[in-house]
């Protein structure tokens, strides 16, 4: 295997899409599986509808810097001190997907269907997204 790739299986190396990280330890295979799992679902729902499966991931992807943004506001408050370079980093990040939104948005439009899986993906993800913070950031949040 080749040092640089590190543990990263190299069965196609003319494809660089073809690099896959070998999951080790109970967390990787966790998560390979539970992203086995959602892509499963967005394969089955999208198909080949790949601008609405674009437009559905990128309201999603703004969402952790947002909420990064927000809980580094907050501890900034509590704190009462400045922290306004990374919390402006995170809501430029968030700002930054939502003009992938707006783009893709121009390439396909979200049935009333996706907006609702929207809504839901919104509703779930922001949450989860602001708890796993909250723990990840536990000793710095005081
Ligand atoms: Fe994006």
């Amino acid at each position: 295997m080749n040092e640089a790739l590190g543990s990263f299986s190299t069965a196609h190396n003319s494809d660089p899409l073809s690099k896959h990280h070998t999951p080790s330890g109970f967390s990787d295979r966790v998560a390979f599986r539970l992203t086995r799992l959602l892509r499963f679902f967005a394969d089955l729902f999208f198909a080949k509808r790949y601008g609405h499966r674009a437009v559905v991931l990128e309201t999603v992807a703004a969402v952790p810097g947002m909420v990064g943004g927000m809980v580094g506001h907050m501890r900034s408050l509590r704190r009462m001190e400045d922290n306004r370079e990374w919390i402006h980093t995170l809501l430029e990040e968030a700002e930054n997907e939502r003009m992938h939104l707006m783009t893709f948005v121009q390439i396909a439009q979200p049935s009333v269907l996706e907006r609702v899986l929207i809504l839901l993906a919104q509703g779930f993800f922001l949450p989860a997204f602001y708890f796993s913070t909250l723990f990840l950031a536990a000793p710095h949040i005081g």
